[in-house]
């Protein structure tokens, strides 16, 4: 794991937005993206710069279930505003939250990542340890699925709610297998809240407890990590 320890979020999009140039003018045509509040400067970064995506395409990692992509608080919307509006793709794809079947939605996404293989996948961390909305305890093998939101998980996307109540309680994401499938992870973690959830990926044992420690297996991750999240690592 090559670790970049920068000033803040500001700095740690400039930085990750060059990542995504690199990685383009190497060849790179599919894009694994996230949403969140994490990658929002590493968003304007590329909405400002010269990359164009328009032979490429994207492939998000979660979606709420329930969730139309026209409501404001679904992926779908978030990805449309901060980056598809100004930097379209040939192709995007997010797991559809109208489809309640979660069958046939978490099949259908599994072959889409099968089908246009990630080369560089971007990633935020939760307070727990979870990438994607793979939550404590999943298989490190586990493929598309729908998930049970765990408090932590829905008390912190609360902020973009009216009231806790009104957050969905499951998503589809991508599995941890197929995330680790990525040719590249570039891992953005930012703020003193993430301090504890990014020295277990770091430094801690590789355990399902701590669903981003799978990542010290990967051949090639990155991760940007501000001041604060990078507070209590050796
Ligand atoms: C988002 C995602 C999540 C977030 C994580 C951190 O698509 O998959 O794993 O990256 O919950 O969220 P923020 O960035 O809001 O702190």
């Amino acid at each position: 794991m090559e670790i970049i320890v920068v000033k803040d979020k500001f700095e740690g999009g400039k930085k990750a937005a060059e990542i995504f140039k690199q990685e383009h003018d190497s060849g790179a045509k599919v894009f694994g993206l996230a949403t969140g509040g994490t990658p929002e400067t590493t968003y304007e970064q590329i909405v400002a710069s010269d990359l164009d995506f328009s032979d490429d395409v994207s492939v998000n990692l979660d979606e709420y279930v329930g969730l139309a992509p026209d409501d404001k608080q679904s992926y779908h919307y978030y990805m449309q505003h901060h980056l598809f509006d100004k930097k379209p793709f040939k192709k995007s794809y997010l797991p559809d939250g109208t489809n309640l079947d979660a069958k046939s939605e978490t099949k259908r996404y599994s072959q889409v990542i099968a089908t246009d293989p990630i080369d560089l996948q971007l990633l935020g961390i939760g307070e727990n340890g979870h990438i994607g909305f793979n939550e404590p305890g999943s298989a490190f093998d586990s493929t598309t699925s729908k998930i049970h939101l765990t408090d932590s998980t829905i008390k912190a996307n609360s902020r973009y709610f009216d009231n806790y109540e009104d957050v969905p309680k499951y998503a589809y994401s991508m599995g941890i297998g197929e995330i680790m499938r990525a040719k590249k992870i570039l891992l953005e973690a930012f703020g003193k809240n993430k301090a504890k959830a990014v020295k277990a990926m770091v430094e801690g044992e590789v355990t399902t407890d701590v669903p981003a420690s799978i990542l010290q297996k990967h051949p090639n991750v990155t991760v940007i990590v501000d001041e604060d999240a990078a507070s209590l690592l050796n």
